[in-house]
């Protein structure tokens, strides 16, 4: 009597390994289908920066990919002097609002603004050379301050370019850009 329930199981358990089996195969089969296609426009080049972007959300940019500023409108023209790394002066007519890192930028001098301006590197280090106008600024909030402690050689007046708009108060700014800048962002610290 109790054969035939036992051939039943045995017969039960071999269906069920043969689903089993069956829905592995139709599962992992895809993977080894053809290798996915890129679309035939894409360069090595393009190819290699797409999978460079994949291992890092951010990078460095060339100084001409931002900084877009509009000229000034005749009499609102407010001045601002950056001394470059060579100890060259540039004074330069900026319009309210415009923050250094676009001011520099547009007027290729050497600021790289590694994370675009959004706070999260200290590539765009400034020295505000006078303490009275350095005081005129608001206050570095505590995204900035925490950049600021990992910007190379940071004095009492260091802030970050991006993060300074010109305003009427700040006619006559003059900044020093550091001899150099460390490029430690703030993903880097992400575990
Ligand atoms: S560009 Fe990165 S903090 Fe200013």
């Amino acid at each position: 009597m109790s054969t035939p329930r036992v051939l039943r199981q045995s017969l039960q358990r071999l269906a069920q390994h043969a689903r089993c089996y069956s829905k592995t195969t139709t599962t992992t089969a895809p993977l080894r289908t053809q290798p996915q296609r890129l679309p035939t426009a894409w360069s090595t080049t393009t190819q290699l920066s797409a999978s460079a972007s994949a291992r890092r959300s951010l990078s460095t940019s060339s100084a001409l990919q931002h900084g877009h500023v509009d000229p000034p409108k005749p009499g609102e023209e407010l001045y601002v002097t950056f001394i470059d790394k060579d100890n060259q002066t540039h004074r330069l007519a900026v319009s309210e609002g415009d923050n250094l890192l676009d001011i520099a930028q547009a007027h290729d001098l050497e600021m790289e603004g590694a994370c675009g301006g959004s706070c999260a590197c200290s590539t765009c280090h400034v020295i505000v050379q006078d303490q009275d106008m350095y005081d005129r600024m608001p206050e570095p909030d505590d995204d900035e301050n925490d950049m600021l402690d990992l910007a190379f050689g940071l004095t009492e007046t260091s802030r970050l370019g991006c993060q300074v708009h010109m305003t009427k108060e700040l006619d006559g700014l003059v900044v020093k850009l550091p001899s150099m800048t460390r490029n430690l962002q703030a993903s880097d610290f992400k575990s």
